[in-house]
């Protein structure tokens, strides 16, 4: 038995009875029938870091569409994996988001990724037995959202109930590289969903081509950048580059921001290896000795720093050079200091679009992008993790005249429509077709 976690609000359920659930064939729409005045119960998952403000904007959707008294009304749960626990990995970013306290917590916490899988893979199948329902959300590419797609695609076959439909937020993005753990993550969890919401266009082509039915996709344009239109005026009220004295005040008031650079920096094929590790800080020399470089480090990051002994790249920051390592920052603080940063030098995904959308440029610490309109369209170049390479690309950035470019239906509004069109199962047997 799993206990909830005490809320502070939370839907009411209308009936016990379960909802008579129709699954129809691959090449027909996704549909769910409900019976008249019953809540439709969605469960969305949350489970590491870049998951919070993916999955924010469609739990204030579905409370918005039930506070406007529309139809089928929504009970909505949240469930926390625990693969993210720190507070300032996971609790910062619920505070910052606004999001609600989890309804339930798996408490799963750090392993190898087999162990962490199967860990949440065992405890979210109990989690959907208790709470039977009828459509789970899962978001982005981590080890949670496998684990949890990967439950509910085989929860009918060992329980007398029907399975819940299964909806990727996020679905088509691909590397094209299986070495990444996240990809192999992507790849399978589209493969497993009922409903495919996709970020860019690069999406749909993917899916095409692996075959997903198009009646299961919809390009809804990006709940990343829903948060990130949401938050920006508070982040830029926040008071993260004073502390940093990377804004000047004076008689109270703020002064133009200084000339700066942000660094993150935490995948394994570019922390785990010494050599990899020192190319890419090699590859940073440049830019050390022209503008500070600040460095909110991941957890992994910090232990290989200490392992390897590469503590003399960080040891003489100064104001106007040099590397500066801080403590991983909460999601407002974050925006706050992205969005006036000379240059963004990052090998996580989100931040790729997050740069795009700020019009700030960005170099790519990877030899790939699963998310190419960033590249496209945007303000990114795919600088590899060489340091030559590296160098090249921020002398690049350095030099250009960035004109911002907002990708297709990175508009504030992905979760609206993430929402209507879960309205729409319910509400119509023949939904409409939807993008090829
Ligand atoms: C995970 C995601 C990655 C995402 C990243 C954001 C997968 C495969 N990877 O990688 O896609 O970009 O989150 O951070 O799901 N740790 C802490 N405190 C925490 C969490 C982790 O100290 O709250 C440490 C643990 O020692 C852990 C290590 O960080 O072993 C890595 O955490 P893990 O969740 O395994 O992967 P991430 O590298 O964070």
């Amino acid at each position: 038995m799993l206990l909830r976690t005490p809320t502070r609000a939370r839907v009411v359920l209308v009936s016990a009875a379960i909802p008579t659930q129709k699954f129809t064939s691959e090449k027909q729409f996704p549909t769910l029938t409900v019976k008249t005045q019953q809540a439709v119960k969605i469960l969305t998952v949350v489970g590491a870091r870049p998951n919070f403000m993916k999955a924010a904007p469609i739990i204030r959707a579905l409370r918005a569409h039930n506070a406007a008294g529309r139809t089928p009304r929504f009970q909505h749960l949240l469930v926390h994996t625990g693969q993210h626990y720190d507070a300032i990995m996971s609790d910062r970013f619920f505070a910052d988001l606004e999001l609600p306290e989890p309804d339930l917590h798996l408490g799963v916490g750090s392993g190898s990724h087999a162990e962490q899988t199967a860990e949440i893979l065992r405890k979210f199948e109990e989690a959907l037995r208790q709470e039977q329902p009828d459509v789970v959300i899962v978001v982005g590419d981590v080890n949670s959202t496998l684990a949890c797609a990967l439950a509910v695609a085989k929860f009918s076959a060992n329980t007398s109930k029907r399975r819940p439909l299964l909806a990727h937020v996020e679905a088509g993005l691909r590397s094209f590289d299986r070495e990444m753990p996240e990809e192999v993550n992507r790849v399978l969890t589209d493969h497993m969903a009922d409903l495919l919401f996709v970020t860019e266009e690069s999406g749909i082509t993917n899916l095409r081509h692996e075959g997903i039915p198009a009646s299961k996709v919809l390009f809804v344009g990006n709940t990343m950048i829903d948060s990130l239109l949401r938050f920006r005026e508070k982040a830029q009220a926040s008071s993260i580059l004073q502390n940093l004295g990377l804004r000047e005040t004076q008689n109270g008031l703020s002064g133009s921001p200084k000339n700066y650079a942000l660094l993150t920096l935490h995948r394994p094929s570019n922390v785990d290896a010494l050599e990899s590790f020192r190319d890419i800080l090699e590859g940073l020399s440049d830019l050390t000795r022209q503008i500070p470089v600040i460095f909110p480090v991941h957890p992994r990051t910090r232990r290989r720093i200490e392992e390897f002994g590469l503590q003399e790249y960080f040891s003489a920051p100064s104001p106007s050079s040099g590397i500066r390592l801080i403590d991983p920052l909460g999601y407002v603080d974050f925006v706050g200091i992205m969005q006036d940063a000379r240059l963004v030098l990052t090998d996580s995904g989100g931040i790729q679009e997050e740069t795009t959308c700020l019009g700030v440029p960005c170099v790519t610490l990877r030899e790939n992008t699963e998310r190419p309109v960033t590249v496209k369209r945007g303000t990114n170049v795919i600088g590899g993790t060489s340091s030559a390479g590296i160098r090249q690309a921020i002398a690049h950035q350095l030099a250009r005249t960035v004109t911002p470019c907002v990708p297709e239906m990175w508009d504030g509004k992905a979760a609206e429509r993430i929402v209507a069109r879960l309205t729409h199962l319910v509400e119509s047997e023949s939904p409409v077709p939807v993008s090829e």
